[in-house]
């Protein structure tokens, strides 16, 4: 065949023909209980009525039409989103991809402040594109130079971050529990000391929730969870529950000294997503889903302390399991997948990523720990 798709992804060898709630129905019938979760996306499981009836409606109804438009479901979209955020007054800015969102919340930052300096950490996932990637921690970007000039931080150091956010920082972009790099939760205070130097500094606090944010972590954002408020918060991922979109939520003061035209996208914002995208805002925020999320977490939590995991790390269901000394992620990932259980690896390879929908029933959670049990030894 003369045509074929970029090889870009080390794929498993799993025939997945449909998904129900956490499983993945396999070409032979088998049934995998996905503990991964489409990587944060599938905040309601697979299939979700409430979903599917959402956008099947609004698809027949009024399918897409141009952001010179306005229509329906974005008033209701921001609204349910705007029940979900911490305090404040906000200003939504509706794309299509994390990297997108973070690009944006990076143009905002630079913009309103007229600083050519941005702070990140060691570390951090945020994309691929060329702003996202340059405050990534990844070996290669693919650019042959950053858009703006970069100061790297530990991960956690309170101490180096107070030294290095001066009047010169336009932002300081991290993920309020670093996901990819192995779940990483930030030390106590952390948090609170970045938002102290931003507010001494006028640099922009940003949040990039991609992964924590939309009922993840037990409450709608980890800016709650972890009692910090950022300027801007980013996040895509699970937030139309399966369908691409991107959010860049700004202060009202900082979008209040935004440049004008430097914001825009064709899909951003259509109706069809945004009606989903509302489903989801209202489930996460109804208090029974979130009590839900961190009972589930502490199940899944107990469950997954079995057999060669000796710490598991994190909140709500963006849980990392720290394996025995020596022991290898992706074997132990392999192990489970012999039992039916597919689970994250991450840029750590003591570190398994547990990242389900937020569906998962307790007894779903258990079966982990019995599989941990029996692969013990063999991984
Ligand atoms: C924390 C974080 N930010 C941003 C991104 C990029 O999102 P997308 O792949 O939708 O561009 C990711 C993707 O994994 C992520 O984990």
């Amino acid at each position: 065949m003369a045509v074929r798709e970029l090889e870009v992804y080390a794929r498993l060898a799993l025939d997945v023909v449909a998904a129900e709630g956490s499983e993945l129905v396999l070409a032979d019938g088998r049934r995998v209980l996905d503990l991964y979760g489409g990587h944060c996306v599938n905040t309601l499981g697979a299939a979700d009525e409430e979903v599917a009836g959402a956008f099947g409606e609004q698809w027949r109804r009024l399918s897409f039409v141009t952001n010179l438009l306005d229509h329906p479901p974005r008033e209701a979209f921001v609204e349910a989103l705007g029940a979900n955020l911490p305090p404040g007054e906000w200003r939504v800015f509706l794309g299509n991809s994390g990297a997108e969102a973070n690009e944006n919340a990076l143009k905002a930052a630079l913009g309103a402040t007229s600083r050519e300096r941005v702070v990140c950490f060691e570390g951090a996932f945020h994309g691929r594109t060329a702003a996202a990637a340059a405050i990534s921690d990844v070996a290669r970007s693919g650019f042959p130079r950053d858009p703006f000039e970069l100061t790297r931080l530990p991960w956690g150091d309170g101490a180096a971050a107070r030294a290095a956010i001066d009047d010169t920082v336009a932002a300081v972009v991290l993920e309020p529990i670093q996901s990819m790099a192995g779940v990483r939760v930030p030390p106590d205070g952390f948090l609170g000391e970045l938002r102290a130097a931003c507010d001494a500094s006028g640099a922009v606090l940003i949040f990039d929730e991609v992964q924590t944010g939309n009922g993840r972590t037990g409450r709608p954002f980890a800016a709650q969870t972890l009692g910090v408020t950022p300027d801007v918060l980013v996040t895509a991922k699970g937030a139309a529950g399966g369908l691409p979109i991107g959010i860049t939520v700004l202060s009202a003061a900082l979008a209040a000294e935004l440049p004008g035209g430097i914001l825009g996208s064709t899909f951003g914002g259509g109706p069809s997503v945004l009606a989903a995208a509302c489903v989801v805002q209202r489930r996460i925020g109804e208090p029974a889903f979130a009590r839900h999320v961190r009972e589930v977490s502490a199940a899944l939590g107990e469950a997954a302390l079995r057999g060669p995991v000796r710490e598991v790390r994190g909140a709500g269901l963006l849980l990392g399991a720290v394996l025995d000394l020596g022991v290898d992620a992706g074997g132990v990932r392999g192990a489970l997948l012999e039992h039916g259980i597919l689970v994250g690896t991450s840029n750590d390879q003591s570190v398994l990523r547990l990242t389900p929908p937020l569906t998962l029933t307790l007894e779903e959670a258990a079966r982990l720990g019995d599989a941990l049990e029996s692969i013990d030894g063999a991984a």
